[in-house]
């Protein structure tokens, strides 16, 4: 099990190419299996989460090769449409294939994902979204089978609420529907663009991608392509946050404009923090002066302050003075990072649905316990900008979403290695 060890108190200065979007090539990875015809997809970021799609569709009997900087995929059928409880519990993800399944073979036999630490994550909106497409389900000793009479059917669907997952699930369903699906209240997360992009490029008929209300008409086949996946905004969000934390300045490139200017925009109330764009391709965030912050911030769906970002910010904010509170209103146990950055000397008082941090001057290195994906990018923030020494056990959770994000940092000054144990 590998550690992270990080001696911190240095300023951040270097350049860092941001990797493609983990939360965009997992989906786009699913709707492979809605193809017969072979796909090359590139920037595909090296993360075991994406390691764990592709051993799920190669379950699938998708071939799958890896070459220089692409992949290539080509979907032959399945001996059999199940996933197995091994391969979904590695990643609740996972369970974007149940769409693509149901909606080419009418059939689809997939683990329930489950609970992880940030929450109880039901999927009660993917399965009534499926139902009212003509999709009959069964729960049995924890997999849901899901088959379908025919062809699922276009219809129109209204979620209660935003749902990124659910959104993605009916979109590739809805693609080899018979007749029209109207989404509305879709999520409009910038990687359910990415993936009706990618659909699009392969055939489907798709409308209003990146709004609330998307429209997709039912095609008989789809065919091959090739595709670049967007880039990682919270990543690139990740690295913006610690020169919050850090001091100093990078430039990130292998961004897009759109990142550009949601990080721009959710970022305007952190006055310590400049965003100024180079190109089309890269921008730099700099520290721009010390001072008082007195924020309150909620976590809500796109456009708003990504969940994902919630606890990197709170870690940024320790040192700042000022007496600032975030509301996580979209997962009910997103704190587990918390009771960590109190072991450091961070003075957080988690009220509910909040947390309320209070600068302090330091805060002190020690052995911490990663718990979650964004919880370990925030221990690494805190080992940054604290005095001392800090590791970071149980660093597989850190792999599921940063790409070497230690080789990242140490090019830019930080005194950071990953240590094999
Ligand atoms: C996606 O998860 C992301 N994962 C998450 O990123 C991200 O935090 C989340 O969207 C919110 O932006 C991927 O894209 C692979 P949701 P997802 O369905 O689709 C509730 C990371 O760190 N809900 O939008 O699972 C749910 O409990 C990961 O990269 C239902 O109630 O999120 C939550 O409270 C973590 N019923 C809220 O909706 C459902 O059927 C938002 O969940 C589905 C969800």
């Amino acid at each position: 099990m590998d550690v992270i060890e990080i001696i911190g108190g240095k300023p951040l200065k270097g350049k860092v190419r941001i990797s493609g979007s983990k939360n965009a090539a997992l989906p786009i990875l699913a709707s492979t299996l809605l193809t017969n015809s072979k796909v090359r997809l590139t920037n595909i970021p090296n993360l075991s989460d994406i390691f764990s799609m592709i051993e799920l569709l190669k379950s699938l009997n998708v071939k799958i090769y890896k070459k220089s900087n692409y992949y290539t995929f080509k979907s032959d059928t399945p001996k059999s449409l199940i996933a197995s409880y091994e391969l979904v519990r590695k990643m609740r993800a996972s369970f974007l294939i149940l769409g693509p399944l149901l909606s080419r073979y009418g059939y689809a036999k997939v683990s329930l994902p489950g609970g992880c630490a940030i929450g109880t994550r039901p999927v009660d909106l993917h399965l009534d979204g499926l139902k009212r497409m003509g999709a009959s389900f069964a729960i049995k000793n924890g997999y849901v089978h899901g088959s379908v009479k025919g062809k699922l059917k276009g219809t129109s669907i209204n979620f209660k609420k935003k749902s990124v997952g659910a959104t993605e699930n009916l979109i590739m369903a809805a693609t080899l529907a018979e007749g029209k699906t109207i989404i509305n209240n879709a999520a409009q997360e910038p990687e359910i663009d990415d993936l009706c992009n990618f659909l699009i490029q392969i055939g489907a008929k798709i409308k209003g991608h990146g709004t609330n209300v998307i429209t997709i008409e039912g095609v008989k086949k789809l065919n091959g392509g090739e595709f670049g996946v967007m880039p990682d905004r919270i990543e690139a969000g990740t690295f913006a946050l610690s020169v919050l934390g850090c001091s100093g300045n990078l430039i990130l490139t292998g961004v897009n404009n759109e990142i550009y200017k949601h990080l721009k925009d959710i970022f305007k109330p952190i006055k310590l923090l400049k965003l100024k764009k180079i190109d089309n391709k890269s921008f730099c965030i700099e520290k721009v002066k010390n001072g008082e912050l007195n924020l309150k911030i909620t976590t809500k769906e796109y456009p708003g302050f990504p969940t994902d970002l919630q606890a990197q910010l709170t870690s940024a904010l320790l040192k700042i003075q000022g007496f600032n509170e975030i509301n996580e209103k979209i997962f009910e146990n997103r704190f587990m990072h918390i009771s960590e950055l109190r072991r450091m000397g961070a003075k957080i008082r988690k009220k509910g649905s909040k947390v309320e941090i209070t600068g302090v001057k330091e805060i002190y290195g020690a052995e911490l316990m990663a718990t979650d994906l964004r919880a370990s990018s925030c221990l690494i923030i805190a080992g940054l900008m604290a005095k001392g020494k800090t590791i970071i056990n149980r660093v597989y959770h850190l792999d599921r979403g940063y790409e070497n994000i230690e080789k990242k940092l140490k090019a830019c000054g930080a005194k950071i290695d990953r240590i094999k144990k």
